[in-house]
């Protein structure tokens, strides 16, 4: 099996673990991805007025808008999560640079589920894991949550909202992504996973179990904490049992406690536990271990869930660098965004798991995420890959509005063996001032009272030096670009460790050899940079002549949307990357790998050899080695020879010849290494490269397949830019379509696209529950066409909360007092009265004998998918004689005492209506509505 199947195998059977523990039904994790309907733009609410109606809408449940239960989305778009709906839009030269110029704007989501009966009592949370950008989400009508953040989770209780039984619950999600928290593409939309979390009332809080190591002397020990909730009425006591599992799953340390834990409080259970001689997590053996929380009330399971952490110790020392378990390690890191071609920022996980796979092939040891947390399943993957982590924090303010994005961040990550660093900010204006210290300051400190284990850094880009100054309060310096205040800043603070937060900013278009400015095109030969970067090589000499730095992060490891620095539109993507926006090398990739690499040769020879009408002429030809001497061939004979600079590597100057171009790499004369480019003719055949050969039919895995030409002789076409086209068959779609061309305006859904440079790339999903194969066709005009089949494997699904469908049931209903007379069923009530007639739902009651008439009156709003005069008011059971009133007009009646239903056709008409329930008991028997009132469609 490839390497890149078994990871993902792994990470699929722990996601469904994590979802569903073996056996123990005390607590589900559901997904929430897909069965959303969505609307792009915002809803105009209606206008208040009248005390009736600004009496309403201050009430509980009575939301206005596309956030009412009762809103009619039959119209809406069906979509699946992640979402991002700004990468589905154009490209608009009016639009934000740093947004990729593309539209985001606002949109709503609603989502409806039912609970069972037996869901009574337990605690129920709604998991949003991010939104971009800010976001107020409701349910049943209740505003429940308001995030001012694109980039953090939050974990909502929605248990005392939620309604049980047939009755249904909406989730409404009003999402604005008009405001920007980045100059770099945010994307819009709930474009991370959403989840549905049951578990006793007694339960382990969400990210609650802090365990990580810690290295005392020779001894590791594993201080434990886990925090218990209750929503439960009254105070309760639990056993809390924690196991800790080794890499190969078995058992090696054991500890109990009891914990008892108020009605809607907090406790927290702690142990100390030992392990002896663990494995030790490193960048080459990545060893995790499973630490599993259980607790328990007499024999009976309440909650059980488990988190992973490693065995390692971290250490920055001012004159040596970073250390990994005594080992000095130099942080060979890159920094990345978020996005990805043909998703935008809705990134699936295994296409997260095939980003850091390349990037893990280039040498990286550490990633930035800048200038945010990214997803937990992405820092699962570090920990699983082995890459070290800077995690960045997004806003730089502790106030409360915004510090507990940062705990969050910091509860969540603190046992993950790859976090070595949190990172506090980077960049901000006022760094080198008192403001600055003392924000970071609150900061420093609310981190370190979650988390003592690892240093808090910043990256910084001026004020290290200033009277006051962030970097004051900070365990280890960071330095963005200002190459010449490395050995400033360490003669300044000798004892103050410090590393390159970011570096580089190099340039290229992948696959082009020649610089034009006019045309937005960057040779790949490593040439160039921004005026404030260096070249992939010079800038890792700076870092890597530096004993005391720890390592350095370049800007930036893939190429994103937006910034498409040095240009302007029409450039709608950054030309930073080493890997371009598919996760495709650029050259840059080759000279990393020479620079980064020492267990193995690299030798890269560029550019390709397709220079039709340059015959004779001099071609520049660079070498990307960690060999000390290279000798070129042209068609086999040797042309040149040169000692390598392990920097700057060999250039030479080529006269062009059609043919096969070699450079051999050489050590003490011997060749070590090889690699060679061939001139091809005019592209014959399409070639499918899937990334693997089987997927999970689960609906959220997908395989990212490169798409390329070669000629007839079976040579790939480096300067093919023809247009394919995709088609599928089987339980598969294709979700996105890129080629790494920061100036290409495609469409990224579209089942086409071009060739750029030779490549392109598609990226096909299973569906939920698809079985067999997919197939993924590609065709070009005048080319042989082509076909992949990937296998579809089953039984991956991962568990999830069925969609329900929209129920349209009446509320908000008034109750007349009982009357001895019958009452005038077309009496108003003063839109100013609130308290002469009551609220709540028909009571089934027994009325005094003198008193026997009562109205009921309730709203009833027809969705545009009801209002078509097939659609019935439907009374499960009326107990007691009942006349139907709507907006004036008798609908029907039931004329007999006994309990029975009631449905009455309601005719095509206004949207909203109101009704009245005339009832009348029956002496001495207890009258009204049992069950739900409910408007459902006829039979169509
Ligand atoms: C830095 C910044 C990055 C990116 C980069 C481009 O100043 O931290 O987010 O904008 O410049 O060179």
């Amino acid at each position: 099996m490839k390497q890149s199947t078994r990871w993902y195998g792994v990470f699929i059977a722990l996601l469904v673990a994590f979802a569903a523990p073996a056996g123990a039904a005390s607590r589900e994790r559901l997904s929430l991805d897909e069965g959303w309907r969505f609307l792009q733009g915002d809803v105009p609410l209606p206008e208040i007025k009248g005390h009736g109606a600004s009496y309403a809408n201050a009430k509980a449940g009575e939301a206005q808008g596309p956030a009412n239960t009762d809103y009619d989305d039959s119209q809406w778009r069906r979509v699946k999560l992640p979402h991002d709906w700004a990468v589905e839009g154009p490209f608009q030269a009016e639009q934000d640079r740093g947004q990729g110029y593309r539209p985001r704007g606002i949109g709503w989501y609603r989502r409806y589920f039912t609970l069972p009966n037996s869901d009574i009592g337990r605690h129920i949370e709604l998991q949003f894991d991010a939104i971009a950008t800010h976001s107020t989400v409701w349910i049943n009508g209740i505003v429940v949550n308001r995030n001012w953040s694109g980039y953090n989770g939050r974990y909502i209780d929605i248990t005392p909202y939620l309604r049980y039984g047939e009755e249904v619950n909406t989730i409404a999600v009003r999402v604005d992504a008009q405001v920007m928290e980045g100059w770099w593409y945010e994307g819009a939309g709930i474009y991370r996973h959403a989840w549905l979390v049951k578990r006793d009332a007694v339960h382990i809080a969400t990210d609650g179990i802090h365990a990580n190591p810690v290295l005392k002397g020779r001894r590791w020990t594993l201080p434990v904490e886990v925090e218990v909730e209750s929503s439960a009425e009254a105070a309760r006591s639990a056993q809390l049992d924690v196991t800790v599992f080794d890499p190969a799953g078995a058992v090696v340390a054991k500890g109990s406690t009891r914990v008892r834990v108020g009605a809607l409080d907090k406790a927290t259970g702690r142990m100390e536990l030992a392990v002896r001689n663990p494995r030790l997590w490193s960048v080459d053996k990545p060893e995790l271990y499973r630490v599993r929380a259980t607790l328990r009330e007499a024999a009976k399971e309440l909650d059980s869930t488990e988190i992973h952490t490693g065995f390692r110790s971290i250490r920055f020392d001012a004159n040596t660098g970073f250390y990994l378990n005594d080992k000095p390690t130099k942080l060979q890191g890159v920094a990345i965004h978020q996005d990805h071609a043909g998703v935008g920022v809705a990134v699936p996980d295994s296409i997260w798991e095939f980003r850091l796979r390349q990037l893990k092939a280039m040498g990286v040891n550490a990633i930035r995420f800048a200038h945010n947390a990214p997803a937990a399943e992405v820092l699962d993957l570090c920990d699983r890959l082995g890459l070290l982590v800077m995690d960045e924090n997004r806003n730089f303010n502790p106030s409360t509005d915004y510090l507990p994005q940062m705990q969050w961040l910091v509860r969540r990550d603190r046992n993950r063996p790859s976090v070595i660093l949190w990172s506090i900010f980077n960049e901000e204006t006022l760094q080198g001032t008192r403001i600055g210290y003392e924000i970071a300051r609150r900061m420093v400190a609310a981190v370190k009272a979650l988390d003592t284990t690892r240093p808090v850094t910043a990256a910084m880009h001026g004020g290290l030096f200033a009277e006051m100054n962030a970097a004051q309060v900070l365990d280890v310096a960071g330095i963005n670009y200002q190459v010449w205040e490395y050995d400033h800043f360490h003669k300044e603070f000798p004892n103050k460790p410090v590393f390159s937060s970011e570096d580089t900013s190099a340039l290229m278009s992948r696959g082009e050899y020649t610089t034009d400015p006019d045309k937005h095109l960057i040779a790949s030969y490593d040439d160039d940079a921004v005026n404030w970067g260096q070249t992939q090589r010079n800038s890792w000499k700076l870092i890597n002549e530096r004993p005391f730095l720890a390592g350095g992060f370049a800007w930036t490891g893939l190429d994103y949307r937006g910034e498409p620095t040095p240009h302007n539109w029409p450039s709608v993507s950054s030309f930073f990357g080493i890997l371009d926006l598919c996760a495709l090398p650029k050259n840059a990739f080759y000279f990393r790998q020479a620079l980064w690499l020492k267990d193995r040769t690299i030798v890269k020879v560029l550019p390709h050899w397709n220079w039709p009408g340059r015959e004779g002429q001099d071609i520049k030809v660079r070498v990307a080695t960690n060999a000390p001497r290279v000798r070129l061939l042209l068609n086999g004979k040797a042309i040149g020879e040169k000692d390598v600079d392990p920097y700057e590597m060999a250039t030479f100057q080529v006269p062009y010849t059609p043919g096969k171009l070699e450079a051999v790499a050489l050590r003490d004369g011997a060749e070590i290494g090889r690699d060679g480019v061939e001139t091809s003719g005019v592209p014959a055949r399409l070639v499918l490269t899937p990334d693997r050969a089987a997927l999970a039919g689960n609906g959220q895995d997908a395989v990212p397949v490169t798409v390329s030409a070669v000629d007839a002789q079976n040579r790939p076409v480096p300067t093919a830019n023809l247009l394919v086209r995709f088609e599928t068959a089987g339980a598969g779609d294709i979700i996105g379509v890129g080629n790494g061309d920061p100036n290409s305006h495609e469409s990224e859904k579209a089942p086409e696209r071009k060739l750029y440079n030779g490549l392109a790339q598609v990226i096909v999903q299973g569906r939920r529950d698809g079985q067999g194969e997919l197939k993924l066709r590609a065709t070009a005009d005048g080319l042989q066409s082509t076909e992949t089949v990937l296998a579809l494997q089953t039984g991956s699904a991962i568990p999830a909360v069925p969609e329900a469908k929209a129920v349209v049931k009446l509320g908000s209903w008034r109750i007349s007092p009982p009357q001895a007379e019958r009452p005038d069923p077309n009496r108003m009530l003063a839109d100013n009265d609130m308290n002469s007639w009551g609220w709540g739902e028909p009571p089934l009651k027994q009325a005094p004998e003198a008193l026997r008439w009562r109205s009921y009156r309730a709203p009833i709003h027809l969705r545009t998918d009801l209002n078509d005069g097939r659609a019935h008011l439907v009374f499960r059971e009326i107990v007691g004689k009942a006349e139907v009133w709507v907006d004036g007009v008798k609908l029907g009646m039931k004329t007999t005492p006994e309990p029975g239903a009631l449905s009455l056709p309601l005719g095509k008409g206004a949207a909203w209506r109101t009704m009245t329930l005339l009832l009348e008991s029956q002496p001495d028997l207890a009258s009204g509505v049992i069950g739900p009132v409910l408007v459902e469609p006829g039979a169509p």
